[in-house]
């Protein structure tokens, strides 16, 4: 392995074991009570009920879930799938021509790193209700916003057509796995919509080509995700992990065709004050063969002010985290996952009542290195 670019090794405890453990998996969930439910009236309230009691256990559980019978046409995601294949199988250079930069977060880049250790991935971001605003810097009294266009490529000429239309079903399908949410935690269905009016949720296709050293990287490296959720579609290659609450094990998920893999983000986690916890998950790569997923990321406006939700706290249950400002938080995180920093990334335990830490003092420290 002595060609193998030391960027994408991984420290041995954090490297893929050479079994994978697939385990009993994470739940998985049939929808079609709620799904119809929209257009049948009639649907049997136990029906419901019963639902929700399956998302409240995978989510205090698992943190993760898959379901089937989501109501998302197969067809606009074989088309996605089609045109995102055909748009990597392109030389670097081609995609370049959309490369992400520090003046826009969306487009192409393979230079990802997660934790500091590079992803032997690359990806192409674009945000589902352009333009995004966010605010310019991550410094808490500069308030000027800007607004990020998507930049599509011109090849595959099908991919931004297939890409609006993909987001369109999964947008619908977002925020009715959000209401189940919000009935699950006992609150009103609709309690959290109002945080999506200006949401930032952007969409990452992923392509992870093989990997001549896949007991040492990872496609992308231990994580959790940042928003509210997380809609995945995968390809029948496989290589997610999660991690198991029970034992911290990693359990591979196996691919089921056409399910998505829904989990909770740190946000979620936040508004539930810990009920739900945000789970670790990685992605492991292949020897032979390329792999292909497509996460949605369902974001609040840059300007949410995330706490826990005041129904969820009382005197017992007291609120375990200080608020933060979502967009805030995006642009710090963005801007230390995009190049290699020797610093702690920000992450939501920062934001906890327990940890002495302050924002602030996380960002200046990024800030003395890197500018
Ligand atoms: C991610 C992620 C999982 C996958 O991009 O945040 O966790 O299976 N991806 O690609
Ligand atoms: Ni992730």
């Amino acid at each position: 392995m002595g060609d193998f670019d030391p960027a994408f090794i991984q420290e041995p405890e954090h490297r893929p074991k050479p079994a994978v453990i697939e385990a009993d998996g994470i739940p998985q969930i049939d929808l079609s009570p709620y799904i119809t439910i929209t257009s049948s009236p009639n649907t049997n309230p136990e029906a419901i009920h019963n639902l929700v009691d399956q998302i409240r256990d995978a989510c205090k559980n698992w943190g993760f879930f898959q379901v089937i019978n989501h109501g998302v046409p197969i067809d606009s995601r074989e088309k996605i799938q089609l045109a995102a294949k055909r748009f990597f199988d392109q030389p670097t250079d081609e995609k370049r021509q959309v490369k992400r930069g520090e003046k826009n977060p969306f487009g192409y880049y393979d230079t990802e790193h997660t934790k500091n250790v590079r992803d032997w991935k690359e990806v192409f971001d674009f945000t589902v209700d352009a333009p995004a605003v966010m605010p310019v810097s991550y410094e808490s009294d500069d308030e000027e916003t800007v607004e990020y266009d998507n930049q599509w490529p011109q090849y595959p000429p099908e991919l931004r057509e297939a890409c609006e239309e993909y987001v369109k079903e999964v947008q619908k399908l977002s925020f009715k796995l959000l209401a189940l949410i919000a009935l699950s935690l006992n609150l009103a269905e609709d309690r959290f919509e109002p945080f999506f009016k200006d949401h930032t949720t952007f969409v990452r296709l992923n392509h992870y080509p093989p990997c001549l050293a896949p007991d040492l990287a990872l496609g992308v490296g231990r994580h959790k995700d940042a928003g509210a959720l997380t809609v995945l579609a995968q390809d029948d290659v496989g290589g997610l992990e999660v991690k198991r609450k029970s034992d911290g094990e990693w359990i591979f998920v196996n691919p089921t065709p056409n399910a998505f893999i829904i989990n909770v983000g740190d946000i979620i986690q936040v508004w539930s004050n810990d009920a739900y916890e945000s789970v670790e998950h990685r992605v492991r790569v292949n020897f032979t063969r390329e792999r292909f997923s497509i996460p949605f990321f369902m974001n609040p406006a840059h300007y949410t002010v995330v706490e826990p939700i005041a129904e969820l706290t009382n005197e017992q249950n007291p609120a375990k985290y200080k608020a933060y400002n979502w967009g805030k938080f995006f642009v710090t995180r963005k801007y230390s996952n995009f190049k290699k920093l020797d610093v702690e990334n920000i992450q939501i335990y920062h934001f906890k009542k327990s940890d002495e830490r302050k924002i602030d003092d996380v960002v200046s420290r990024i800030e003395n290195i890197v500018i």
